[in-house]
């Protein structure tokens, strides 16, 4: 008899166990959404995993939208154009709904952008504008050209340049010519820096201060290290360079191994700016081998998009803030800016650690 109830409450024990196993609030949660979103693919075109940053942007946007239950085909093409040509297309054949494309080169998907028009399968441009294409519905990105005004602001505060009488000098390091960003950025920079050129409270000595001929294709940290190798052998011999004004944190590493081979010391380091808070930057900025950056909380961006995409497929309403500047020679883009922030040894705790970007042990590794 006793074996008989203790039979019985272990089945009722049991069923509930495996009622709890598979019920957990996941598995109905994810069905509603597949419901709601109709089993739709997302193809996540990203131009690179040699940034930390892209790694991030993907897996932000790839959990999203699988959180809301879309099915998501992620690819990364390694900076070659071609490759991410060819993955798109294979997307458009494979029969997603909906594209998201960080491109490599932003006037090279100009034929590829057309047949995923003509399949009717929209296009959101994720953090670079996609250009010459009347393809794309909205675009998600940070405020661009304020990120080369907070760069250009940082220096002028840093080095007191609206008061001091003393001089600095400083070489340039700018983004890729085929990324909108990058000249975005330099318009910025520039908005702020160049009354300092002219008045020369601030001395470029390789006479390199336009976008041209300071702009670094696919953005190659190796370029950046060559570029200011060259710059201290031809023009530093003699004396100290004060200001490397860069606009990524692979910029950054490069001039930073150009001036530890050049025999730059703590007593000399420059200032050196970057764009992106990567991990190692950011540890970087704690040693003092870089100065600043600028924090993009690729969260933030990854959460922007996913309700664009929500918005082509589902008929939501995105948000949108800015349906003026991205121009892209065809049509206005609408368009999310999201705000970037430049930290430093001062701020990176608050802004970074205590927004759980990164955490303090991943900083201390
Ligand atoms: C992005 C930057 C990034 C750079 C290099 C730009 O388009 O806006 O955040 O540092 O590409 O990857």
């Amino acid at each position: 008899m006793k074996k008989k109830v203790l039979g019985a409450l272990l089945s009722v024990a049991m069923v509930a166990t495996l009622l709890v196993g598979c019920g957990g609030d996941a598995a109905p949660a994810t069905t509603e959404a597949s419901a709601a979103t109709g089993g739709k693919k997302v193809g996540v075109a990203m131009p690179t995993q040699s940034s930390e940053r892209w790694i991030n942007d993907g897996d932000n946007m790839k959990k999203r939208l699988e959180e809301l239950g879309y099915e998501v085909d992620l690819q990364y093409a390694e900076d070659d154009v071609q490759m991410q040509v060819s993955q798109i297309e294979n997307m458009i054949a494979s029969g997603v709904n909906c594209l998201v494309i960080a491109s490599i080169d932003s006037g090279a998907l100009v034929n590829v952008e057309a047949q995923a028009k003509e399949a009717g399968i929209p296009i959101i441009a994720y953090d670079r504008l996609l250009m010459d294409t009347d393809a794309v519905s909205y675009y998600a990105t940070f405020d661009n050209k304020g990120v080369g005004t907070a760069i250009g602001k940082y220096i002028e505060e840093k080095k007191d340049l609206a008061n001091t009488s003393e001089t600095f000098t400083i070489e340039f390091f700018m983004g890729s010519p085929d990324d909108n960003n990058a000249h975005m950025l330099y318009d910025g920079l520039m908005e702020v820096l160049q009354p300092y050129l002219d008045n020369g409270t601030l001395i470029c000595k390789s006479g390199r201060t336009s976008f041209d001929d300071t702009c670094i294709l696919r953005w190659s940290q190796e370029t950046a290290q060559q570029n200011c190798e060259n710059y201290l052998t031809g023009f530093y011999a003699d004396e100290d360079l004060d200001i490397c004004a860069t606009a990524f944190d692979g910029f950054a590493y490069g001039c930073k191994a150009a001036l530890e081979g050049a025999g730059y010391t703590e007593a000399n380091w420059p200032l050196i700016t970057g764009q992106d808070a990567e991990l190692m930057a950011t540890k970087n900025i704690i040693s003092g081998k870089q100065t600043m950056s600028i924090y993009k909380d690729t969260r933030l961006l990854a959460e922007k998009c996913v309700t664009m995409v929500q918005a082509v497929l589902e008929g939501a309403e995105p948000e949108i803030n800015d349906t003026e500047q991205y121009n892209n020679g065809k049509i206005v883009v609408p368009s999310y800016l999201c705000t970037p922030v430049a930290v430093d040894k001062d701020n990176y705790e608050e802004i970074i650690v205590k927004g759980g970007y990164y955490t303090a042990e991943q900083l201390a590794e």
